[in-house]
């Protein structure tokens, strides 16, 4: 595994211009291909990338791929739809294709039938593209302040998966339902980027990217060959080592 890239930023508008170079350079990297193939965040941070990229109609959105890093059990146009974020502020502003966009929940059946759904796009999807393992070109993630990031949430038993590469998180802890990628294949990304902003994510941070806490879900994504960056705002940054804040 590679040891984590470090980016700290002003604000959280550099942070987002930072982001969308990381986007454009994995997009660019991918055209070659044919498809660029990335997973979207849900949470808060990752909306000013959002805003940012739907004024880059340049960017390569014929082959752009966009599937979801989680997603709650609602539906599509319910406020907490992750998908319902990114439609309003990126995917209805830019001319993607509208089978180039998997959203990972329909609002129909048991969390359990979407996650096996997913998968099966999933699958269908990476078999199209003949790689032999899932390889998201980008995967972007959140920090939530109890370590969590996508729906991997600590203790869950998802944390274990081996095999499955979406899964339904059902606890009566975590209301709606979640569907979510598991480790299996956020792990085989190409690059994963972590966008996390604000002084109550600082503690929890520094346990993620100094000392790797195994409790914590976010400390568990490590790609086995693919860049693992985490792009951090002053405010998280504050309890990291000073020669970092730097
Ligand atoms: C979600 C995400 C979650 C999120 C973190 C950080 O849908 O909420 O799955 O993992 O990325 O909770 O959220 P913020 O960016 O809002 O801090």
């Amino acid at each position: 595994m590679v040891d984590p890239e470090k980016h700290i930023f002003p604000d959280e508008d550099a942070l987002a211009d930072f982001a969308l170079s990381v986007w454009e350079a994995a997009a660019r990297a991918s055209t070659g291909t044919g498809k660029f193939t990335v997973a979207l965040s849900g949470g808060k941070t990752p909306v000013l990338l959002y805003r940012k990229l739907a004024s880059r109609p340049d960017l390569p959105w014929r082959e752009t791929i966009v599937f979801f890093a989680d997603e709650r059990l609602v539906p599509g146009d319910h406020p907490w739809s992750n998908f319902r974020l990114a439609r309003e502020t990126l995917l209805e502003k830019i001319s993607l294709p509208p089978g180039n966009v998997h959203p990972a929940a329909t609002g129909k059946g048991s969390p359990e039938a979407a996650a096996e759904n997913y998968e099966i796009i999933l699958r269908r999807h990476f078999g199209e593209t003949g790689k032999t393992a899932p390889v998201f070109d980008l995967v972007l993630l959140g920090l939530g302040e109890d370590g969590h990031t996508a729906s991997l949430f600590p203790g869950s038993r998802l944390l274990q998966e081996e095999t499955r590469w979406a899964a339904a998180e059902v606890s009566p802890a975590i209301t709606p339902p979640r569907i979510t990628l598991t480790l299996p294949i956020i792990n085989r990304a190409a690059g994963v980027l972590f966008l996390v902003s604000g002084r109550n994510k600082a503690e929890v941070l520094k346990r993620v990217v100094e000392d790797r806490d195994p409790a914590l879900p976010a400390s568990l994504v490590r790609p086995v060959s693919g860049r693992l960056i985490f792009a951090v705002d002053r405010y998280a940054a504050q309890c990291l080592r000073v020669h970092d804040r730097l």
